[in-house]
């Protein structure tokens, strides 16, 4: 999916009332299938970036169009809509439903915005958990799994409906070395077919030279 990202600023108010400007002014252009490093320190607005660009959240101004959505002019409804559809978003904190099994969790919200017929995407989930490694826990709850086979959940069911943008945000941060690595191969196995946006400080992925790369904290300030 291709996307481009014309001069897009998001402010934030801090407790005192004032508006801190996160996102100041980025434009872009994004190929399609591209790899794209979204880098900067702790706080610089890299969570915010992706939410922006996955329509959770609307920049102040600006535009981000997405293949031939112009995601700025949707409703939130169509937003969400457009998200469930299109980007896979694997979160730092993973976000899996506790109260659903672990192959629910990954299928139940794809048959729910009817990405697929059910048989297929139960068959491709258990291929997909299989192949990371959490093929015996498919009727488990995430609470009975480790921190890294939880986030493993997480990537089977961001990637299971072949997203056209994947987001991953910092996916490897707190995985012991076996999960990280799958993590990160998982993802990386996907670049050239979807345009992935990555933020990660893991050396796994530094190895990999980005198509782009977007820094973010540099020009932050005080709007
Ligand atoms: N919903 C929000 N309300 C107010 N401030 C926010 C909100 N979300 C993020 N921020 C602030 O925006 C800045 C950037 O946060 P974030 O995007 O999470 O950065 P990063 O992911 O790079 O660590 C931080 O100062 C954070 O406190
Ligand atoms: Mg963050």
């Amino acid at each position: 999916m291709q996307i481009t990202l014309s001069n897009i600023e998001k402010s934030f108010r801090d407790p005192s009332g004032s508006a801190r400007r996160v996102i100041a002014g980025i434009s872009a252009d994004i190929a399609a299938g591209a790899l794209v490093a979204v880098t900067g320190p702790s706080g610089a607005g890299k969570t915010t970036f992706f939410n922006l660009l996955s329509g959770l959240l609307l920049p102040d101004s600006g535009t981000i169009t997405a293949g031939k959505t112009e995601l700025t002019k949707l409703s939130e409804r169509e937003r969400d809509r457009w998200r469930a559809k299109e980007v896979g978003y694997i979160f730092q904190t993973f976000n899996l439903l506790g109260d659903l099994t672990i192959i629910d969790n990954v299928v139940l919200p794809h048959i729910l915005i009817g990405s697929g017929a059910k048989g297929d995407l139960q068959k491709r989930a258990v291929e997909s958990l299989t192949a990371l490694g959490i093929g015996d826990h498919l009727h488990k709850y995430p609470h009975q799994l480790s921190v890294g086979q939880r986030q493993r959940v997480a990537v089977a069911r961001a990637l299971l409906a072949s997203p056209r943008l994947i987001i991953a945000d910092e996916p490897t941060a707190n995985l012991d070395d076996a999960s990280a690595r799958i993590v990160a191969d998982a993802i990386l196995a996907l670049r050239g077919r979807s345009t992935i946006l990555l933020a990660s400080h893991d050396g796994r992925f530094s190895a990999v030279k980005p198509d782009l790369t977007i820094a973010l904290g540099g020009e932050a300030g005080h709007a």
